[in-house]
């Protein structure tokens, strides 16, 4: 049996942080001090430099930061969010859980970004914010809808967890929306040792609104100005994520390399789309999507084969069970409707071998023919 191909492998990437994470992990130890912290803040420091941000404030994961964006700018009750149909589910929850409603909209047929002329149509006087989501590892087209958000009223929150190190004209998360979330889950581009999230802007009034909020509302011990949550960054993970940062730009410069051994060795596959990059866009391929009739079958072989391809998302958000009550019916947003049926994410990290992308992609073609 040939080893198995992982869709990402988490052990390649530890094996080479391992030490600096382990001596980091013994001096938290050793101080049992497990929540904030100088480690806390430097990584807050670092990212916030890395990302061309003022601010960086972390949190407990990147669903809180996105609920914790859209609170500190004010979004609750009787406010609509819009934001895109063929997204992790996360983004339409936490929206739901600062008070206010999303917006649904349909996304491009090719990147599968959200489509600004979707979102343009969708506003209305309640629309307080409009949340691209920077699918896959390449910036939405920001600059079409920060015009648009300014015009509503709105502000532009970002949805970059999939985004670490990607550019758009070369800008980074937040670079032109008013505040970015971004998730550091395990399998991310920088990813912790657990849960992690982080927000990221310019306006330091709005960062020290997240962290207040973060922080039970709390600026001092025991001093409650307003009611907040528990979403903190922990110790453990500031080390990891610190240690991992100083290498993710020469990770993401590996998975641009596999991801164009992918776009070469398809070229020669009928039956596959391959992931269309929006011009201007430097991506960081969190994920390598791409497009095939007859989907589920082909998933199924490449699992038979030991490869572990993926499928990001099956469901589009209006579509699940959780969401049924927003009402919208089948049909509503054709493009990531027919998507959700036929994308199909490969396994790629920044450690993938040209052996296992040719591999992954005979399974692929042998199962196409
Ligand atoms: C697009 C998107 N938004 C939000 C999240 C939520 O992040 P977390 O799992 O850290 O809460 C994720 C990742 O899981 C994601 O991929």
């Amino acid at each position: 049996m040939v080893d198995p191909i992982p869709l990402v492998d988490l052990a390649a990437q530890h094996a080479q942080v391992a030490e600096e994470v382990q001596a980091g992990w013994a001096e938290v130890l050793a101080r049992t001090a497990f929540v904030g912290g100088p480690q806390v803040a430097a990584f807050e420091a670092e990212y916030a430099a890395y990302v061309g941000a003022a601010h960086c404030v972390g949190v407990g994961n990147g669903t809180d930061a996105i609920e914790l964006a859209l609170r500190a700018c004010g979004i609750g009750a009787g406010d609509e969010c819009v934001l895109p149909a063929n997204t992790f589910i996360a983004t339409a929850e936490a929206v739901v859980r600062a008070g206010a409603t999303p917006v649904l909209v349909d996304c491009d047929p090719h990147t599968y970004l959200v489509d600004p002329d979707a979102v343009a149509a969708a506003i209305t006087p309640r629309t307080r914010a409009i949340l691209p989501v920077h699918l896959y590892g390449q910036l939405a087209e920001t600059e079409r809808l920060a015009p648009l958000a300014a015009r509503a009223g709105a502000v532009l929150v970002e949805d970059a967890a999939q985004a670490q190190g990607a550019r758009r004209h070369g800008a980074g998360m937040g670079g032109v929306g008013r505040v970015a979330a971004t998730s550091f889950y395990p399998g991310k581009n920088l990813g912790a040792y657990g849960d992690a999230g982080a927000v990221v802007t310019g306006d330091a009034e709005l960062a020290g609104r997240v962290r207040l909020l973060g922080e039970h509302g709390s600026p001092r011990k025991y001093e409650h100005s307003t009611v907040g949550f528990n979403s903190r960054m922990d110790t453990l993970q500031a080390v990891v994520l610190s240690a991992k940062l100083r290498r993710l730009e020469g990770w993401n410069a590996a998975r641009r390399v596999a991801a164009r051994r992918y776009d070469a060795l398809l070229s020669e596959v009928a039956g596959v789309i391959r992931p269309a990059t929006l011009e201007g866009n430097e991506h960081v391929w969190h994920l390598y999507v791409v497009r095939v009739s007859e989907r589920d079958l082909v998933l199924k072989r490449l699992h038979e084969a030991g490869i572990g391809a993926g499928v990001h998302y099956p469901v589009p958000v209006h579509l699940t069970a959780a969401f049924a009550s927003l009402g919208y019916p089948e049909g509503a947003f054709p493009q990531a409707e027919e998507a959700a049926g036929q994308i199909l994410s490969l396994p790629l990290f920044a450690e993938i071998t040209a052996p296992q992308q040719e591999r992954v992609v005979s399974v692929l073609a042998e199962a196409l023919a």
